[in-house]
Parts: structure tokens; sequence; C-alpha cells
């Protein structure tokens, strides 16, 4: 991707974090690389084309995140990566019994040793027990 578009990347979405989506606008972006919003229209052609590949890149590079993280932890459990990194999940047992680290599973792929605490309609629907859960490759889930 050229250098342009990247610092555009970058600008939105610092601006889309700072703001928010509906409070910037292409001219905030002129006035700060000093090209015209013209240019910017040249390497995306809408502000929704930008937003999107915002979305994007920051998904790519959290999944490129969580593969590293899933890589320098392979015995250890959703909840435990995910306490190691400070996100707050519920659980109770931490033995697959209880289902109060029942998530949705979004991306990638886990194997559960015991899932007591899941029924039918919470396995077709992709929810896992964080607990139990050892990722297999890269995993997103919903917290
Ligand atoms: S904490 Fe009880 S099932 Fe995971």
């Amino acid at each position: 991707m050229p250098e342009m578009s990247e610092r555009l990347l970058d600008l939105a979405q610092e601006f889309i974090q700072t703001r928010g989506y509906n409070a910037f606008s292409y001219r905030d972006l002129a006035e700060a690389t000093g090209i015209t919003t013209a240019s910017i229209h040249y390497h995306f052609r809408t502000k929704s084309d930008l937003g999107q590949a915002v979305v994007v890149r920051h998904r790519e590079r959290l999944i490129a995140y969580l593969a590293h993280v899933v890589a320098a932890s392979p015995t250890k459990t959703v909840l435990e990566i995910a306490e190691d990194n400070g996100i707050r999940i519920d659980y109770d047992c931490r033995s697959g019994i209880c289902g109060q680290c029942k998530t949705k599973l979004v991306e990638g792929r886990v194997a559960m040793d015991t899932q007591d605490a899941l029924d039918p309609i919470d396995r077709s629907n992709q929810i896992i027990l964080c607990c139990q859960a050892r990722c297999l490759d890269a995993v997103v889930v919903d917290t």
C-alpha cells in the first residue's frame, strides 16, 4: 500500500478513536497531511471506503497480534491468555461445569477438554468455555 494511503489510514484511525467516525472529514485529513481533498479521494474514493479500510486493517493487525499471543502461550486457556493481557472474562469454577465463562467464538479454532456446561444450542452458536478452550490458531472472542 502506498505510503500516503497508510498515512491517511493512520490519521483516520486516530480521528475515529478520538473524535468518532462522524466527527472528521476529508478536509481534516487534508489539513493534517498537506494534500488536497481530491488527492484523498484518489486513495479512498469515499469516506465510507476509508472507514472500511481502517476497520479491515485494524482487524488484520488484531488477528496478527492474537496469533502472536497464542504462539507465545500454546498451553494456556483463552481465560488465562485474557487474564495475562488484562482482559476481563467472568468465571467461577474454571473446570468447565458452571458455564460462567461462556463466550462467543467469533473467529479461529479452539479445543476444549470439558464442555459439560455447553448445550447443543450453545455449540451450534459457536459458544465456548473460556476456562477450557485452548487456541488452535488466532482466536477472536466476544467478551
Ligand atoms: S468458569 Fe465455570 S465453566 Fe468456565
